[in-house]
């Protein structure tokens, strides 16, 4: 089954377990999970605001305005 998700963070989530410090990616699209591979700094600087993207498996940005009239976004 696949799913839609509307990610609001832009960014990895830091985490420090013991003495080593883990970034957690907060994006959803790390090739990495649930890891940080830096994706995000590629996708996050050329996104608008107000607009809602998705990406495929080969990571291609898609934007979709009617696309989910009933998207949940709480
Ligand atoms: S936060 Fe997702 S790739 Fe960095």
């Amino acid at each position: 089954m696949a799913r839609i998700v509307m990610r609001m963070a832009i960014g990895p989530h830091k985490v420090i377990v013991g003495s080593e410090t883990k970034f957690i990616c907060g994006c959803g699209l790390s090739k990495n999970q649930p890891f940080c591979d830096g994706t995000h700094k590629t996708t996050a600087q050329t996104e608008e605001p107000g607009r809602v993207y998705w990406y495929d498996q080969e990571g291609h940005r898609h934007e979709c305005l009617e696309s989910f009239p009933g998207i949940r976004s709480a």
